[in-house]
């Protein structure tokens, strides 16, 4: 299956869409909003240019992505008044998959340009900003033309499912799980540690051309602590995704064939690999790479509601491809109540990575 036709955040401003669930992921780029903005800034003082090229590389829909873009923008015009040097123009490219719902994010432009003009004085602040459509596993902009790339909650999805899993007649290795548990054979972890491997030194690759040297990126992915999968609340969460499907099962709603065949496009690496990548591709200095846990989410809904929320408008697109559209409600209200029930046990906190490059 060809996951990037298929992968997509729920679009539009409904109950399930991203735009309404995507809390969480916007505490995430709160959490490290004070790295994001001080990278931005040495790039502009440093290299003082005209025209600024800022990428946000997995933007989704909703507005997430403009509130990035406003602190970057912030965190430059102030810079420029501390240095007296004039704010340059902003050109800023967001991308996505090709399916996803760019309107949604541009329809919060107005908003986003009265606050930056309300706050400069200015009628019209100097912002370019284009959708870019497309992967970024591969090449998406003219060489040098970006002097910050950043990317928040979306490395972690992988190009594809990686083909290893698979035995010789196509069948999943991995049948009793939907991504990396204590019951995957070691195959399988080896097979999703060599896509991830491969696909993020490709992303690495291309943002090597398309950076100017000096440039920055800021990436933020969920990872993991533990050298162990199996242990990290990431793979919990998918874990819980698994039993909700073979309740699913249980109950005669869906076939064990289906559950069998049904596997992630996503990794969690931890920062050794992350860091090993980096090396060994080579273009890039890191200047910080960190893992840490999330704290527990403040939700007015009970937080199993909450993160069945989260999870339904990134995983719907593909559950309904697999599985058909009619079995998401039964299969999220069961997920919700597994994590309550697991989240009165114990911490049920999302494990996040992040890292600061530099291009060389
Ligand atoms: C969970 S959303 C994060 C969105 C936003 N950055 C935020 O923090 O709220 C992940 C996004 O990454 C996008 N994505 C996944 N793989 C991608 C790829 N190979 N190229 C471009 N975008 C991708 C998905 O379509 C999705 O919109």
């Amino acid at each position: 299956m060809d996951v990037h036709r298929a992968f997509r955040m729920k679009g539009g401003v409904g109950d399930n869409s991203y735009s309404n669930n995507s809390s969480l992921q916007k505490g995430v780029a709160d959490k490290v909003k004070h790295i994001t903005t001080e990278a931005i800034r040495q790039v502009f003082v440093t290299k003082k240019p005209k025209s600024l090229g800022i990428a946000d590389l997995g933007c989704a829909s909703g507005p997430n992505a403009l509130s990035t873009i406003k602190q970057v923008v912030e965190a430059v015009e102030n810079a420029s008044g501390t240095i007296q040097q004039p704010p340059p123009e902003f050109r800023i490219y967001l991308n996505d998959l090709h399916s996803n719902d760019f309107n949604t994010v541009f329809q919060g432009l107005p908003d986003l340009y009265e606050e930056l003009s309300s706050k400069t004085k200015q009628q019209q602040p100097p912002l370019y900003i284009a959708a870019c459509p497309g992967t970024f596993y591969g090449r998406l902009f003219p060489d040098h033309s970006l002097h910050f790339v950043y990317s928040s909650n979306s490395l972690h999805w992988l190009s594809m499912v990686p083909r290893g899993i698979y035995d010789e007649e196509g069948r999943s290795m991995n049948r009793k799980s939907v991504y990396i548990s204590e019951r995957s054979p070691p195959g399988v972890r080896r097979a999703y540690l060599g896509q991830f491997q491969e696909d993020f030194s490709l992303f690495l690759k291309s943002r090597s051309h398309e950076l100017i040297p000096g440039g920055r990126m800021v990436l933020v992915m969920l990872g993991r602590t533990a050298s162990d999968h199996a242990h990290c609340a990431n793979s919990f969460l998918w874990e819980l995704l698994y039993q909700s499907l073979a309740h699913l099962v249980a109950q005669g709603e869906v076939e064990e064939e289906k559950l069998e065949s049904y596997d992630v496009h996503f990794y969690a690496p931890s920062k050794e690999e992350l860091e090993g990548e980096v090396r060994k591709e080579g273009s890039f200095r890191t200047e910080m790479v960190e893992v840490f846990e999330m704290e527990g989410a403040n939700v007015s809904r009970s937080y199993g509601t909450a993160l069945a929320k989260a999870v339904r408008c990134i995983q719907a697109s593909m559950l309904a491809h697999h599985f058909g559209e009619g079995i998401l409600d039964k299969l999220f209200h069961h997920y919700a109540a597994l994590i309550d029930q697991e989240s009165a046990k114990r911490d049920v906190r999302s494990t996040i990575a992040l890292l600061l490059l530099t291009k060389l």
